[in-house]
Formats: C-alpha cells, structure tokens, sequence
C-alpha cells in the first residue's frame, strides 16, 4: 500500500520505518527542515536502538520530506503522529496535531480517490469524532474517513515494540478496520496478535487507560516499597510473590523513584484532565500521580539521613535520563532530584552514558558534568544511582570503593546485584538492612 505519516517523533519516525520493511511504500512528513535532511541521509535524530539499520534496509520503500502534498497525493493511508505535550494545566496540547489535520485536508482537498486518515497521536476522547465532523463540514465526507490507532511502544524498545506489538487497537467504522487490517497484515499473519476493532472514543481512551493502569502498578508498588522501609520487609520478595499471581503479572513492579518520561506523567495528568472536565473524580489516578510527585524526593531523604547536612558535600549522580537506552530527559527524576540536592547546597556531579550533551542545556547552573563515571565518583561522599544504565551496574560497585570518599551509594532503582554490593554502604528503595524512616 502506499503510506504517509506525518510528524517524525518516536512514534511517526518508527512507524514509518517498519511499515516500510513490512513492505509498504512509505513517505514521512515533517516541517522541520533540519530533520528531513539528516533522516535523508540515513540519520535517525533520536536514539533508538535498531531503528538506523531497520531504516537503511527499508531505505528503497522510504521518502522523508517537507511537503505534506508530496506525501499524500499517492497515499491510501495517512498517519498522523505529531506531539500533544501537556499544558500548565494537565490538559494535552494539541496545537501541532490541529496544524496537521488542518493541512492534510487542504492537501486532500485536491485527491478524488478515497483515504483513510489514521491518528496515532495521543488524544483526548472525542477528537476524532470532532474531526469526522470537520471532514464532512468540508465536503470531504464521501472520500476521507477516520480511525484511531493509538500507539503502545516503549522508548528504547521502539522497534522491536512496533514489530512485535501486543496488540492492534483499531478504532473507527467497518471499512476503516478492514484497511489498518490490511496495513499490519504482514504483522497479523506472523504472530499470534489480537486486532482489536472498536469505536472510536474507546480506543481513545484505551490508550489512556493503558498507561494510567500501568503507572497504578509502579506508583502502587513505589508504596509497597516505603511500607517496606518502615516495617523491615523486602519490596523485590513482595513483588516476586505477588507479580507470580497471573492476575497481577511481574511487569511493572520494579519499585524506584518513580515513573518519567514523555508518556506516564502527560497522559496521566491529561486523563486527570479528562474527567475532571467531563465532571468524574478520578480519585485513584490522582493518588498516583501524587505518590509519584512524592516519590522523586525519597532518595535525598535517605541520603540526608545517611549525611545530615548536605552543603558543600561532593554528591555524584547517576544516570539522567528517564530510564536507559534512550537520551530523552523529559520529566526524568534525575531533574527534581538535582534540583533538591543544589537547593541543600550539596557540591552536585554528573554523569549519563549518552545525554550528556543535552543534558548541559537544561540542568540548572552549578552543575559539574563529570567525563566519565570514575570522575563523578571520585572523592564524592555519596552517589545516587538514578539511572540503571547497564554500565554502571558494572563499574559502580568495582570502581566506588576505591574512589569515593565514603562508598555511599542510594540505589534509586534497586539495579545493583545483591552479590555486588559487598565493599559498598548499600542503600536500596524498600530493601531490608538499609534505611529505616
Ligand atoms: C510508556 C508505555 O510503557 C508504552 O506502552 C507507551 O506506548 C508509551 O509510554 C507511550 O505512551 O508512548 P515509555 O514512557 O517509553 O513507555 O517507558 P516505560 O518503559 O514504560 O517506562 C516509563 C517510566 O516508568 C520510566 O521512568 C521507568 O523507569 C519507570 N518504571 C517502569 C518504573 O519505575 N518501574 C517499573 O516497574 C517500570
């Protein structure tokens, strides 16, 4: 089938890539002009494993451009995949998505043969249905239709979550489904997945629900943890025992300092949003997003009653980005984290694998970006691991005893192998032996 999507983010940019390795002619659209020509050299401009060498494979059925006509001219389908950050207020921002559908119509105005628009972006309910209405306001009711195809990958597992998805989700009429049907038939035929045909607001909000229920779980288990510290047991037996029940599954009960990135705390907060304008008081999700606020503060209380006062103490900090093998360093805990110990007046260090760079234009002044691990922990009297890249829980417990004046190290997600923590003064979120509140 011939395929455009609009908007190259994590989602549109991956999107594309494997429809064109499932065998699709594919043309990605973005205004951005500097994005365009480096992924038509062949450059992803985000980190993600395998999405460069899935690119150069597909590279015969894929055409990056600026021009929205271009793109949709030829197409049969038509994603659309922009951004819809979060305003002040929690409520989704959806300025870019507006924008989009806007010029794909004006595009579409000027194509006879029929075309189904499919949202990938992230959005309140009752979107598409607003922009069926504005399809048939203009005419165009007859040749273009609406589906909702919300998106479910992890940063860092995009690819390999967009070949081997849990399941489809297609929203929108009969016709509609048949053709997303067709789109991902490669993938249908090849493993067992459920395609899920629905209307449209309820994969909307399934969306939403996904990720709220999934925050639940870490934001429940965050809980389990403190309780943990407080009364002696151990969060990674509770979470063995109760993750082997089926009903509750393992996933999601690594207990930490909280969920971050671009998706949990937007979608929670937008979902908030949602029912609270339609006149519903999400109780439960508030406390979710409440026990996560929360939860980002709790390895600087461990680590002040380790320390005491904190001013002018060497602190080294591990790992920036909101969880390993991606750069993004949206809503990740490291920030409030660093933010809290500089208001103590601790001497703050850095260090991540790979955001280093971006990370220099946004961490606030008084920072010192260490070069490599080994310098963030020199002669530091403790170091918070925030971040479980696989490097450091290699190097930390080998090389922090040597290096730092006190081997303190406040694991903040419970990463570091229990046979690896001998030499250090080992401090865990809900692990027994460590600190008591
Ligand atoms: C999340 C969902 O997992 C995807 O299914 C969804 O498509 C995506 O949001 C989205 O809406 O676009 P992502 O934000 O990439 O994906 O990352 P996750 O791997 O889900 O991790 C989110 C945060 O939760 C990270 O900060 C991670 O460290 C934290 N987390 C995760 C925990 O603290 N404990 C856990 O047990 C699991």
């Amino acid at each position: 089938m011939n395929i455009s999507v609009i908007g190259t983010g994590y989602v549109g940019l991956t999107t594309g890539v494997a429809l064109a390795h499932l065998g699709h002619k594919v043309v990605c659209a973005d205004i951005d002009e500097a994005k365009v020509e480096l992924l038509n050299k062949g450059i992803p401009p985000i980190y993600e494993p395998d999405l460069e060498e899935l690119m150069a494979k597909s590279r015969s059925r894929l055409t990056f451009t600026t021009s929205y006509r271009e793109a949709i001219l030829e197409s049969d389908v038509v994603f659309i995949a922009v951004g819809t950050p979060a305003n002040a207020d929690g409520s989704p921002n959806l300025s870019y998505l507006h924008e989009a559908f806007d010029n794909v119509l004006k595009t579409l105005a000027h194509k006879a043969t029929p075309t189904l628009l499919v949202n990938k972006s992230t959005v309140p309910v009752g979107t598409a249905d607003r922009f069926m209405d504005e399809i048939r306001r203009r005419g165009m009711g007859q040749v273009v239709d609406i589906a909702s195809n919300p998106e479910f990958l992890r940063q860092g597992r995009a690819v390999y979550d967009t070949l081997h998805p849990e399941r489809i989700v297609a929203g929108g009429s009969e016709r509609a489904a048949r053709i997303l049907q067709s789109v991902y038939k490669p993938l249908l035929d090849q493993e067992k997945i459920p395609f899920l045909h629905v209307d449209l607001r309820s994969a909307e909000l399934a969306k939403y629900a996904a990720n709220a229920f999934l925050a639940m779980k870490i934001s429940f288990i965050n809980e389990m943890a403190n309780v943990c510290d407080c009364v002696g047991a151990d969060v990674l037996k509770i979470a063995e025992v109760i993750g082997s029940d089926h009903r509750i599954g393992p996933a999601f009960l690594n207990a930490g300092i909280g969920y971050g990135g671009s998706c949990f705390p937007k979608d929670t907060r937008a979902l908030q949003y949602i029912a609270d304008t339609s006149g519903y008081n999400f109780k439960l999700l508030s406390a979710v997003i409440e026990v996560n606020n929360d939860q980002r503060y709790m390895m600087v209380q461990k680590l002040r009653r380790e320390l005491g006062e904190l001013a002018g103490r060497k602190i080294a900090v591990l790992g920036l980005t909101f969880k390993p093998a991606t750069d993004d360093l949206r809503e990740a805990p490291s920030i409030p984290v660093i933010q809290e110990l500089l208001a103590l007046g601790a001497e703050v260090w850095v260090h991540d694998p790979i955001a280093m760079e971006k990370a220099k234009e946004l961490l606030p002044a008084g920072v010192h970006f260490a070069k490599d691990c080994e310098e963030c922990l020199q002669d530091a009297e403790a170091a918070l691991l925030v971040t479980e890249w696989p490097e450091y829980l290699r190097t930390v417990p080998a090389a922090a005893p040597g290096l730092m004046k006190r081997p303190l190290l406040i694991d903040g997600r419970n990463a570091i192998p229990e046979n690896a923590r001998a030499g250090l003064d080992y401090h865990g979120i809900g692990i027994p032996g460590t600190s008591r509140k």
